[in-house]
């Protein structure tokens, strides 16, 4: 099997083709990354010299780099997106480009090429803000609130297209909120854990009483590879974790678990049109594929937490000049920043 990967230099792309290794050894991977901000080659430090791994830096937005690639690959998982909710906000143009453009692009040449296989990666926040006590399963209605969700509701429902139009041998996941290794630290719990480890206040948008279903990058890998092989053609999984809490209580834990103070908890001014609950009902991928999530929350954050203490290196070269205009940005001048937002909008 050798598989085309988009976004391998990411965070959920790097522990998937991590995994795949790990799993599949026999396996050979082409690793599609631009490397934006967000790809690092350093989440792939310890494949530099595999001899079935090959990285090629280019966007999936160009064709040709796409099509020559992609020659003679059995399947195509494709991560590689504009991720961050907040960066969509303030700048939505690269976020449509990548996601919606990327994607298109990307159906197009493995239609080209004939390509067996097609898992689109996509997210639980297509659903949108879900009302108290209901979980979305996959004929839930979609009702994206950020151009970040409604760029991966568009994808969502191209790649459906090519499913229905064409034949086209896709199959869809969209999982809930991803932790764990060598995640950016713009995401909400490597922030929380890289700043309660300095001592930095955790900045919580409102009253920090949305809530997320959390599910360890193990568990959403392990159920890719599970959709990737056992899924059926033209079908959508949702992957959720065990458990729905508050970013509160999150941050909370990270707090309880680094043995810091809560005077460390900092409410900052709300994300724009911020959804308040995410929750998936997952039980189609278990019946498929008898894929269930395993890691519970406390083990997984606690891991998470050493995993960054024990990556110092990898974690000072992220928090580079770009993540610290980023910062400067999104946090120090946060009121002037959603000012600037607040006076295109019509409320
Ligand atoms: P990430 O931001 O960590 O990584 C994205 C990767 O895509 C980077 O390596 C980047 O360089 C690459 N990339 C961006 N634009 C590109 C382009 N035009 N051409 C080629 N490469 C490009 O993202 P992530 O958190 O690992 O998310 C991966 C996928 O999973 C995305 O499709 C995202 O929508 C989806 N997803 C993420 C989560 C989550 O919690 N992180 C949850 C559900 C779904
Ligand atoms: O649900 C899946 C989605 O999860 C993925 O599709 C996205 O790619 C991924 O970025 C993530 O989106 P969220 O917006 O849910 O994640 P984020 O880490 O940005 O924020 C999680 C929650 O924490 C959300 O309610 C906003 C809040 N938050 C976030 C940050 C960065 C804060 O309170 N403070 C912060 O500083």
């Amino acid at each position: 099997m050798k598989l085309f990967v988009t976004g391998g230099a990411g965070f959920i792309g790097s522990n998937f083709v991590h995994y795949v290794f790990a799993r599949r050894p026999d396996w050979a991977v082409v690793n599609f990354d631009k490397l934006t901000y967000a790809g690092n080659l350093a989440n792939l430090t310890a494949l530099a010299s595999h001899p079935r791994h090959r990285f090629v830096r280019s966007d999936i937005c160009d064709g040709a780099a796409v099509l020559a690639a992609m020659r003679g690959c059995d399947a195509v998982v494709h991560f590689a997106a504009e991720s961050h909710v907040d960066r969509s906000i303030y700048e939505p143009a690269p976020v449509v480009r990548t996601n919606v453009i990327g994607t298109f692009t990307l159906l197009e040449m493995a239609r080209e090429l004939a390509v067996p296989r097609f898992l689109h990666v996509s997210t639980d926040e297509v659903y949108g803000d879900l009302p108290p006590g209901e979980a979305a399963d996959e004929d839930y209605p979609l009702r994206p609130s950020s151009p970040y969700s409604a760029s991966k509701a568009s994808a969502d429902l191209l790649v459906l297209s090519y499913v229905r139009t064409y034949g086209f041998p896709a199959v869809l996941t969209r999982s809930s909120n991803n932790y764990g290794p060598y995640q950016f630290p713009e995401k909400f719990l490597p922030l929380m854990i890289t700043n309660a480890m300095i001592g930095k206040p955790l900045p919580l948008y409102g009253d920090g009483g949305q809530q997320r279903n959390w599910l360890h990058v193990a568990d959403n890998c392990r159920g890719i590879l599970a959709a990737l092989e056992r899924g059926r053609t033209g079908a959508v999984y949702n992957i959720g974790g065990l458990d729905v809490e508050a970013n509160l209580d999150m941050a909370r834990r990270v707090l309880r678990l680094l043995g810091r103070s809560e005077s460390l908890l900092s409410h900052v001014a709300d994300r724009p049109g911020h959804d308040r609950r995410y929750a998936l009902n997952s039980s189609r991928i278990a019946a498929d594929t008898g894929w269930r999530p395993k890691v519970a929350l406390e083990e997984g954050i606690r891991q998470t937490i050493e995993w960054y203490a024990e990556h110092s290196e990898w974690l000072a070269a992220v928090r580079d000049g770009e993540y610290m205009s980023y910062y400067e940005k999104f946090y120090e001048n946060r009121n002037a920043s959603l000012q600037a937002i607040a006076g295109t909008r019509k409320d």
